[in-house]
């Protein structure tokens, strides 16, 4: 079955917004780099992996059904943060924003009678609402802490304990995921 070209046109679409919030969270983790906050430095470059996989993942999707793949040009993500609770707040908002660019992308394909697209976009939803609630769940915490430097370390400890990306649930393994 031949894919729908408006389908076609909003898949290679978010090909690139996964490759934006990829270069969103490498500049996260490139600005916390220069702050004490070695793990959550961890936690936004395993993060900006995955959306590479979600980009992949998408690609793979196009060239599996004879689709052309057109790939546009990145926007320059912001580079300053004030806080790693102004980070993760961006963080949220840009998950969100990716949730309402998933949600329309499926009501596309129900509208062209496309289920394996269904099929496709659906895991994206379910991946959507655990990345939400990850994010929410961090932020809620950062709320807790505050400006205390103890507690800081310790959630920014917890988040340096995050396995380093590429695997996951369903998800294929990123080279030297170990
Ligand atoms: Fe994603
Ligand atoms: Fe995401």
């Amino acid at each position: 079955m031949t894919l729908n070209p408006k389908l076609t046109n909003l898949l290679n679409e978010q090909i690139n917004n996964e490759m934006s919030s990829s270069y969103v969270y490498l500049a996260m983790a490139g600005w916390f780099e220069r702050t004490p906050y070695a793990g959550f430095a961890q936690w936004m470059f395993a993060q900006s992996r995955e959306e590479t996989m979600h980009a992949l993942k998408f690609y793979q999707y196009l060239v599996d059904r004879d689709a052309t793949v057109e790939l546009q040009p990145i926007a320059q993500p912001k580079m300053d943060y004030a806080s790693p609770m102004d980070a993760f707040q961006h963080s949220l908002m840009q998950e969100e924003k990716v949730t309402q660019q998933i949600n329309d992308l499926y009501e596309v394909a129900e509208q062209v009678k496309d289920h394996a697209s269904k099929n496709l976009l659906l895991w994206f939803l379910n991946e959507q609402m655990e990345e939400e609630k990850t994010v929410r769940d961090m932020l809620d915490r950062l709320k807790l802490a505050g400006e205390d430097p103890a507690s800081l370390l310790v959630l920014d400890r917890e988040a340096g304990s995050r396995p380093s990306g590429g695997g996951g649930r369903g998800k294929p393994g990123g080279p030297g995921g170990a």
